[in-house]
């Protein structure tokens, strides 16, 4: 399904929202999805208006390139109607396929990796030895900076007992551990022996391996079991995307204050953001993402790191 933004620079940005939802009433179905936001569902398309400081953001997306053209042309004139205060310039992106967006381009990419520190002999040797034994599925593992920024996060935040849900081969398990000082403590959650197998000797070759509790079953059932208190100060999810409310739901109250929440894969490759993908695992994000960014427990910043990572620190 073909996309498009535009950010309009203005000084009214919640105002602007509030008059499309309104005034577009007769033409498409408006919702009010938050404070300052909304969304407008056209008979073939729809557009998400999102205002953040100094900045309305749209985003239309719509079955085929002619009504993409039309969701942009109503919602540029209503807009360009309502500011009678200020001159707006609204200036739509290319169209794209929601499944086909360019996070970071190539180029950017490649220099960013390469001036970040390198991973070290052992995780590089863990994620050779992934790639040769999981073959495709290899490509779940966090890359190299991404386990960077996990360690990074964990050490400045002084964590001491954290919980991880989705483990696989141990990469990320590993950077976390290991920022942990000597008497911390890891929650890892997985369903699969097979893959956490691969894990164990990396671990002990780390010297992490007394940190790491791994349970091996359905990670909701495993924090449900936990007791409420908030015990914990770094929780990191990257596992079945579908459950990722339930996880988000689970951790928060059992996070300490000050507690870090890091979500991987918060765009799930730029789906999110195209109403083309309905699945129960692009519902359960933008469920999960929109939630979040209202949630008055959190202070919430979201990357454009790999798929998308969101930081979440409890206030
Ligand atoms: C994307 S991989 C995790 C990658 C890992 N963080 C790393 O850096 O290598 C997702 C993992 O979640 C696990 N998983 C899937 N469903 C699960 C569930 N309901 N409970 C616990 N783990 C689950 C899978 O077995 C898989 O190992």
């Amino acid at each position: 399904m073909p996309l498009s933004t535009a950010h309009v620079a203005t000084e009214r940005p919640e105002r602007y929202v509030k008059q499309l939802l309104s005034h577009m009433g007769r033409k498409a179905a408006a919702e009010h999805t938050g404070s300052g936001r909304g969304t407008l569902t056209f008979r073939s398309g729809t557009c998400s208006l999102v205002s953040l400081q100094h900045e309305l953001v749209l985003i239309a997306a719509a079955e085929d390139l002619e009504s993409l053209y039309g969701v942009q042309d109503v919602i540029t004139r209503h807009l360009l109607r309502f500011a009678t205060q200020e001159e707006l310039s609204v200036d739509w992106t290319d169209p794209e396929s929601g499944d086909a967006l360019e996070i970071v381009p190539p180029a950017i990419d490649d220099y960013l990796r390469a001036h970040c520190t390198p991973a070290g002999e052992l995780l590089a040797e863990l994620a050779e030895t992934t790639r040769e034994a999981t073959g495709r599925a290899a490509g779940m593992q966090v890359a190299a900076d991404e386990g960077a920024l996990l360690e990074m996060l964990v050490r400045l935040s002084g964590a001491r007992r954290a919980i991880e849900i989705g483990v696989f081969t141990g990469y990320s398990s590993l950077c976390i551990a290991r920022a942990l000082p000597a008497d911390g403590y890891l929650l890892a959650c997985d369903v699969s022996t097979e893959w956490t197998d691969i894990a164990r000797p990396y671990w002990r070759r780390a010297g992490v391996e007394d940190r790491i509790d791994l349970r091996i079953g359905p990670a909701l059932d495993t924090l449900r079991a936990l007791p409420g208190e908030p015990a914990f100060d770094f929780a990191f999810v990257d596992a079945d995307k579908g459950n990722y409310p339930g996880y988000y739901e689970e951790i928060v109250p059992r996070l300490a204050p000050g507690g870090l929440l890091v979500l991987d894969n918060v765009f799930l490759g730029g789906r999110v953001l195209d109403p083309a993908f309905q699945g129960a695992d692009h519902q359960a994000m933008r469920r999960v993402n929109d939630a979040l960014a209202h949630d008055e427990r959190l202070d919430v910043v979201m990357l454009p790191v790999r798929d998308g990572v969101t930081l979440a620190r409890k206030r």
